[in-house]
Formats: structure tokens, C-alpha cells, sequence
């Protein structure tokens, strides 16, 4: 059967990975852990996951373990018999047992406390629930999905994850990249979202303007694809005209481009090598806090009053002149580790430990 990722934009080699062991998860029972930094479409990805699936047809049911307060979240799972505590006046069902046959979504699963992690495993491996104030227990037959924006390897160090529960869940891992590492993509989504947004708003489609491209295309995208979403709404209100240009842009891209000299002078190169706008001075404003050096005219080392301007010590300094490095590679290299190792002249090991110091990963 052919794989349903309509919704799901994008064609970032980063997310074809994904649809591929996706397509391949899809159709068995087996429970998947799906992680990813906030707004990278986890939530969109188990919806297709239950949609592509031989449950497709049975309940889908969300429940996010980080929104229901916890003295709640084991009866909202379990369900409880009348009587189990003051306000139970008669039995309720809970999300398992609406959930027979289909799927359970799972979501901020990191945030469950470990009393009633313990529960969740046994429902794994028994197939049984329980409901609170309850005495036998009942079979169900759900397959579970859990997502999380933790990184759930060091909350099991730390003790706050059963170890257990972890590897029972991570069977399939599914990882979404952040929006940062899917190159190209950025444009895409941005090409979507101003599309579906324009008409909802009954306005002819707004385009960008070269030095607009090249902003989305170098911001961090720290909120993901929910933040470039929300960036497109706003555009598709404020902008006069027909074309979205930088000075239409929120305050927070213009700014962090500004601290981000390399990349923006990559870009330039670019640009004037294909014979698009090379002017990248004018997306950088005065009064942005690096935007002196953020197009020096030819290379200049750095000098002991650069340290002194941005009060940096020695190591900070190569730090963050490292870091900028390591950023402006993997986004040369759309993500893929291998080949940013190649352009920055590393092992692919060396820049694995770097990006993992830096919580890059
Ligand atoms: N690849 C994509 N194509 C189109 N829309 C997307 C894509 N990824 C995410 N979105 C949209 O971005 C928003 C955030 O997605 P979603 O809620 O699935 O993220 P999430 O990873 O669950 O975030 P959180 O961790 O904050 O819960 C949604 O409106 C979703 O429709
Ligand atoms: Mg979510």
C-alpha cells in the first residue's frame, strides 16, 4: 500500500529517512517512540503513523501526560470503578479502553511520573489494564505510540525515566530532525503555509523578496516548523503589497541573522556566484549586536579587542567560533553528518563528540 504522508511537507533527504521507516512501522503493531525538538510535527507524524495503519479505521486517541495534572492522568488512562475516590460516582472508562483496537498516542511522555510509568509498562507486556479502585483487570488490544521533546536516554540517567519503560518503547525510534537541519525544506513549508494562508484569507498569494529568503533560510527556526507557521500567518496579515520584504520580518530573524557573520557571508558568495542579490548588508541592521563584523569587506583575523568588545574570554571565543563553524556546515550539508564532517575537514567521529558537547545533536 502506498504511504499517506499528505499534510507532512516537505523533501528534506532528513525527512525521507523518516517516511521511509515509517512506511515500514506503519503497518505492524509494534510501539514507536517518536522524539523531536518542539514543533517538528510529532504530532502530525503519529497521526499519519495510525492513519497508514490496519488500525486505521479503529479510534485514534491522544492524551498528553504533560497537560493532565498528575493525580488525574492514571485514572484518564485506566479508567475507575465507582467509588475509587470522592468524586468517582460511577465507573468510568478510560483512554485505553476507548482506544481498543486502535492506537493510543501518548504524548510528553517524558513528563509522566515514574509511579505510573511502571503501569504503562505493564499494559506493554501484559496487554492488560487495570482501572483505579478496580480488582481484575481486562484485556486490551491498543498499539502505543509515545512522543517526546526530552531526551529521554539522559532522564533515565538521571533518574527521572524507568530504564525498562524506555526500551520497551523504543522499539522503532523515530527521530524528527529539527527545521534547522532539513535545508531546503525551510522554503517549502514557508511556500505552503504563505500559500494555504493567503487563501484563507481571501488575499492573492504574497511572495518573498530574495533578501526574505535568505533570512528564513539562515534563522535558527528555535520553535520549528510551529514557529515558521506562525511567521507565516503574521506575514500573510501585515504585509502590504504583494511581495514580503525584510522589513516585514519579526525583530527575532533580523537579530539572529545578524549574529550569524559566516553563514550570512556563505549566502552572499552564493548568490553573486548564481548572479541572485549578493547585498546581505542590507538584511543586517545597525543596531543588531554583531552587525559591524557581520560582512567584513575581506577576511581579518580576530584581535584581542574583539575578546574585548564582546567580553569573551579565550575559550569562550573559539567556542563560539567553532560552534558557528559546526552550524554553518551541517546546514551546507542539509544534516547529514557525514558530509558536514567532510567540508569541515573532521572525522565524522570528531564532529559527533562536538555536536554532542554542544547538545547539537
Ligand atoms: N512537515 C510539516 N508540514 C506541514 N505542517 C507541519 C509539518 N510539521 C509540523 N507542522 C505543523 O506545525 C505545527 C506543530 O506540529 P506538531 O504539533 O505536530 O509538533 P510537535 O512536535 O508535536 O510539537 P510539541 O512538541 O510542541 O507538541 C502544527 O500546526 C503542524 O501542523
Ligand atoms: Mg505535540
Amino acid at each position: 500500500m502506498e504511504l499517506d504522508t499528505t499534510e507532512i511537507i516537505g523533501q528534506s533527504t532528513s525527512l525521507k529517512e523518516v517516511f521511509r521507516v515509517l512506511g515500514k512501522v506503519a503497518p505492524t503493531d509494534s510501539t514507536v517512540l517518536v522524539t523531536g525538538e518542539s514543533g517538528t510535527g510529532k504530532e502530525l507524524l503519529v497521526r499519519a503513523l495510525h492513519r497508514n495503519s490496519s488500525r486505521c479505521d479503529k479510534p485514534f486517541v491522544p492524551i498528553n501526560c504533560g497537560a493532565i495534572p498528575k493525580d488525574l492522568l492514571e485514572s484518564e488512562l485506566f479508567g475507575h470503578e465507582k467509588g475509587a475516590f470522592t468524586h468517582a460516582l460511577r465507573m468510568r472508562p478510560g483512554r485505553f479502553e476507548l482506544a481498543d483496537g486502535g492506537t493510543i498516542f501518548l504524548d510528553e511522555i517524558g513528563e509522566m511520573e515514574l509511579g505510573l510509568q511502571v503501569k504503562i509498562l505493564r499494559v506493554l507486556q501484559e496487554k492488560e489494564i487495570e482501572r483505579v479502585g478496580g480488582t481484575g483487570s481486562k484485556k486490551v488490544d491498543v498499539r502505543v505510540v509515545a512522543a517526546t521533546n526530552r531526551d529521554l536516554e539522559k532522564e533515565v540517567e538521571a533518574g527521572r525515566f524507568r530504564e525498562d519503560l524506555f526500551y520497551r518503547l523504543n522499539v522503532i525510534p523515530l527521530h524528527l530532525p529539527p527545521l534547522r537541519e532539513r535545508g531546503g525544506d525551510v522554503a517549502v513549508l514557508a511556500d505552503y503555509f504563505m500559500g494555504s494562508f493567503c487563501r484563507k484569507g481571501g488575499r492573492k498569494k504574497i511572495s518573498f523578496s530574495p533578501e526574505v529568503k535568505r533570512a528564513l533560510e539562515f534563522y535558527a527556526w528555535p520553535g520549528n516548523v510551529r514557529e515558521l507557521e506562525n511567521i507565516m500567518e503574521r506575514l500573510s496579515i501585515l504585509t502590504e503589497g504583494n511581495t514580503a520584504s525584510v522589513e516585514d520580518l519579526p525583530r527575532k530573524i533580523l537579530d539572529n541573522l545578524a549574529e550569524m557573520p559566516l553563514a550570512a557571508m556563505a549566502a552572499a558568495s552564493v548568490a553573486s556566484s548564481t548572479g541572485a542579490v549578493a547585498d546581505v548588508s542590507s538584511l543586517v541592521t545597525p543596531s543588531a549586536s554583531l552587525s559591524d563584523t557581520a560582512v567584513p569587506q575581506s577576511f581579518v583575523w580576530p584581535t584581542l579587542a574583539d575578546l574585548q568588545k564582546y567580553q569573551m574570554n579565550l575559550r569562550d571565543f573559539l567556542d563560539n567560533m567553532e560552534e558557528r563553524l559546526l552550524r554553518e556546515a551541517l546546514e551546507v550539508a542539509g544534516g547529514v553528518k557525514n558530509q558536514a564532517a567532510e567540508v569541515l575537514g573532521i572525522k565524522r567521529t570528531t564532529l559527533i563528540e562536538k555536536l554532542k558537547k554542544r547538545n547539537m545533536e
